[in-house]
């Protein structure tokens, strides 16, 4: 007996839960706010396992020379897809990425050159303070640009 009534039922809840979803799509042509989030995604994975290498004891020279690899077309990526029409929903970036722009420019000067001390680094003490600063630049940037 319950059938019937229940199935619309659970079809209005998937519909409510996809309203109330505040992960949008990005719906404009070339979807430039979703390939800039996944870009960024990209460059958090590229980066995270330099800290796991180092926290866990695990440097090598083969293995920074891997991680460098992975992170050299990365960092270039999510720069590309700012372009003037690109501030809106579902983007996380704040209005101020347009309106300051030499302070955004700064911010990203900041992380590469962190990265590029990353990618110079040739001991497990350079990666470590390379690595450090890396971070430190996501961070700053972040807390200044990003909602
Ligand atoms: C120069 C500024 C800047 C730097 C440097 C920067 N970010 Fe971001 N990041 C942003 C902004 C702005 C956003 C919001 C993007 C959007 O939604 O439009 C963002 C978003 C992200 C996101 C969320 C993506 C999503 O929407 O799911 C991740 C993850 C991220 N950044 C990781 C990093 C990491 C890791 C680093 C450093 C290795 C880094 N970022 C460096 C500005 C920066």
């Amino acid at each position: 007996m319950l059938r019937p009534a229940a199935f619309p039922l659970i079809l209005l809840a998937a519909l409510s839960f996809t309203a109330c979803n505040p992960e949008m799509e990005d719906d404009r042509p070339g979807q430039p706010v979703k390939h800039r989030r996944e870009a960024f995604k990209a460059l958090l994975r590229a980066t995270e396992p330099f800290g796991r290498m180092l926290d866990e004891g695990q440097y090598s020279a083969e293995r920074l020379a891997a991680l460098k690899g992975a992170l050299v077309q990365v960092r270039e990526e999510p720069w590309n897809y700012y372009g003037p029409d690109t501030n809106y929903p579902p983007s996380k970036s704040r209005p101020e990425v347009w309106s300051q722009p030499e302070e955004f420019e700064a911010e990203r000067q900041r992380f590469f050159t962190a990265t590029d001390a990353l990618l110079a680094a040739g001991s497990e003490a350079a990666a470590r303070a390379a690595y450090d600063e890396t971070r430190a630049s996501c961070k700053s940037c972040h807390g200044a640009f990003r909602r």
